[in-house]
């Protein structure tokens, strides 16, 4: 038994933003801080893990008003999306708030005006490009122009794909808003700014004090080397945000408030469980902060946050732990190769724990990126997880329900390697606490493949056929349950929901990292199952498929909401024979159905007077489906077929869209099903 104190324990994932799906590339992140946090757990400590979104900012802004919702609906809905898919992969927060919350209004007003009575606030005119028709400054993200080097059209406002050329959005010929299309005005305004120059001495010594990785460090010092900027704080109306309190018309920069959204998401859970929040973050707290997040946004979390932190009385974070990124096949997630897989569609094939523990077994405590190979994905769990843990349990089980009626021998026939086998646990107990997952995982197959040696040459299977030896078969399968159990203790941050199983079939009250020093005996088991399946390569060449799929619905959203045809030029001229090659008829639904996993599909059978179709159209958010029973449109008739994730698509209905909603075509009465129309 360990003799030390509960260590006091708050841990982050940083916070996805609302206006797009989790994808694999963030599960990294998830993954890795849960299993930390989950390990944490096991061990005892008092260890609570807090996110929420990041819901601020001009993005959420325009996707909202593209969309046709308010940006509160919007931040709405999709929390609700990244909290489901999260529980589906088995994260597990303490609490999930928003960065839109009164927790994180007051945190924002008062590290600001603390900042501020402080003399860490100044303000000063800029001149920015200015969207006249949308009346809103624009980002450089948000100005597409031609180069001003090579002359290539269509390029964003600060650099150029084409030929890598940097600049300003000023310098950019012809720049137009890539939001209105209107050429952009340079405008002066007044911005509030972080003076960050004046935390350089505190950062040096900070970013030295082993509160970041090596690698991390070294990056900074660079930094450093090349001198620090005051930090632009404010955004000008409109803004989805918080409105500075001594200036109307500002707002905090989403990047201001998103990192207090950690304490504001903490808050909210102390608010409701009765923790000290003031234990937790006042300075010279001896409790522990950690945040886990991607190398891309490094500078906002061992800079920016640090300073704000120090500057506004509060302690700075333990460590920022910094992750690579995920890659799929050795190249960047792709979304037309179908590699930039949702967290959703890959749980719709594939059981989320595969995720957990291929993330595991290559995770380190480095900034490496980490590669999903997906035949080394599916090989590596069947042969780990299936091959090895699952088997240990799956050849002793039925041993032990046939010759110990369910119940374990009343001695243990191997007290050594079980010894063994509880001793390594201190191993990788400290690999878990260093983020070694994947040294960690190595240890564990070793003990597992040591277990199975040991079956393996006592042969349970040939003794039970002689007389007179079921005690020994016992004992055997005994010890094989055992080391099954050791196995599963150290599995378990990883694979929570096969743990949960593996609970239930050894029927223990808990499998938390201390009550693996005892041993089973004349201990009843339940009845086994198999606690997990083999991955299958078709399984996941079906989820790439429909990644592709995703991107295709995708499109047609972004088609839909674009606005009314009078926006668009009309498209180049055909000919007649063109025209005609298009086979329109008038079709009945005679069936519309919602089509499970597809939020933006309705099925749809088609009657063409004789002939009937299937057809998957992206109407679902302008109809219900027993409104469209027995109704006539038109269809494209001779589409050629499209295999879809959910079946074969025969064709297509007319519909046209606005912002306001999609208007399918109706014949005028008379017009019967299958008749041509021209
Ligand atoms: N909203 C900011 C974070 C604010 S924290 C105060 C943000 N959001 S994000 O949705 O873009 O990313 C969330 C996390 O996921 C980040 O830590 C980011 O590094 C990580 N990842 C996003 N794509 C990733 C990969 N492809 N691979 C690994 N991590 C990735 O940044
Ligand atoms: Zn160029």
């Amino acid at each position: 038994m360990s003799h030390t104190a509960t260590r006091n324990i708050l841990v982050t994932s940083a916070l996805p933003y609302a206006n797009g799906d989790i994808h694999l590339g963030h599960l990294l992140e998830y993954i890795q801080t849960d299993i930390w946090v989950r390990f944490q757990k096991s061990r005892g400590q008092a260890c609570y893990y807090v996110c929420a979104d990041d819901a601020h900012g001009t993005a959420i802004m325009l996707r909202a008003e593209q969309e046709g919702i308010t940006s509160e609906a919007l931040i709405e809905r999709v929390s609700r999306d990244h909290q489901a898919d999260f529980a589906r992969f088995g994260v597990s927060f303490d609490n999930y708030h928003s960065t839109h919350s009164v927790e994180n209004r007051y945190f924002s007003e008062l590290i600001y005006t603390r900042l501020r009575d402080k003399g860490h606030i100044a303000t000063r005119d800029i001149e920015q490009m200015f969207d006249p028709q949308k009346g809103l400054f624009l980002a450089d993200r948000f100005i597409k122009g031609t180069c001003p080097k090579c002359h290539a059209e269509d390029q964003y406002g600060d650099n150029c794909e084409k030929c890598g050329a940097t600049y300003t959005p000023a310098e950019l010929i012809n720049p137009v808003s890539a939001i209105s299309g209107a050429t952009p005005e340079v405008r002066s305004s007044t911005h509030y700014f972080f003076k960050l120059p004046d935390f350089a001495e505190f950062l040096q010594q900070w970013v030295n004090d082993g509160h970041v990785q090596p690698q991390i460090r070294n990056k900074l010092m660079e930094w450093f080397e090349s001198g620090f900027n005051e930090w632009d704080i404010s955004r000008d109306a409109p803004y989805f945000g918080f409105e500075i309190p001594d200036a109307p018309g500002k707002y905090f920069y989403v990047w201001l408030d998103a990192p207090i959204g950690y304490l504001a998401s903490f808050k909210n859970l102390c608010e409701r469980e009765g923790i000290d929040f003031d234990a937790f973050w006042q300075p010279g707290s001896d409790a522990e902060v950690y945040h886990f997040i991607g190398k891309d946004i490094v500078y906002f979390h061992a800079l920016f946050w640090p300073a704000m932190l120090h500057g506004a009385d509060f302690r700075t974070p333990t460590a920022v732990n910094c992750h690579g990124f995920v890659t799929v096949d050795g190249a960047k997630m792709s979304k037309s190769r179908g590699t930039f897989i949702k967290a959703a569609t890959y749980a719709d094939f594939l059981n989320p724990e595969y995720l957990r523990y291929y993330f595991a077994a290559k995770l380190t405590s480095k900034v490496d990126d980490l590669d999903l190979n997906l035949d080394d994905f599916a090989a590596r769990v069947n042969s780990d997880l299936v091959g090895k843990v699952v088997n240990i349990a799956s050849r002793c089980a039925g041993f032990v329900k046939k010759l110990g009626d369910s119940q374990l021998s009343a001695n243990c026939a191997e007290p050594q390697m079980l010894a063994r086998f509880i001793a390594a646990g201190d191993e990788i107990a400290d690999d878990y606490e260093a983020r070694e997952f994947s040294r960690a995982m190595r240890r564990i197959m070793e003990l597992a493949d040591e277990a199975n040696t040991y079956i393996a040459d006592a042969e349970p299977w040939v003794l039970a056929k002689q007389e007179g030896r079921e005690q020994e078969v016992l004992d055997i399968c005994s010890v094989g349950i055992n080391l099954f159990r050791q196995l599963m203790v150290y599995l378990a941050p990883v694979v929570p929901a096969m743990a949960e199983q593996a609970q239930v079939f050894l029927n223990l009250e808990t499998l938390d990292w201390h009550s693996r020093h005892s041993t089973l005996l004349s201990h009843t088991i339940n009845k086994f199952k198999p606690l997990m399946t083999r991955v299958e390569r078709d399984r996941i060449d079906a989820m790439i498929e429909a990644s592709k799929e995703d991107l295709v619905e995708e499109q047609k959203l972004k088609d839909a909401v674009k606005g009314p045809l009078a926006d668009d030029p009309i498209a180049e001229q055909i000919s007649f024979d063109d025209f005609i090659k298009v086979d329109l008829r008038i079709a009945r639904i005679a069936k519309a159905q919602y089509v499970e996993g597809a939020d933006k599909l309705l099925q749809l059978t088609l009657d063409l007077g004789g002939e009937t179709r299937n057809v998957f159209s992206g109407i679902r958010s302008a109809y219900a489906p027993e409104a469209l029973e027995g109704r006539l449109t038109v269809m494209v008739a001779n589409l050629a077929p499209r295999k879809m994730r959910f079946g074969m698509s025969e064709g297509m209905v007319l519909a046209s869209a606005n912002d306001d909603g999609i208007y399918l075509l109706s014949p005028d009465t008379g017009a019967e099903p299958g008749q041509r129309v021209t």
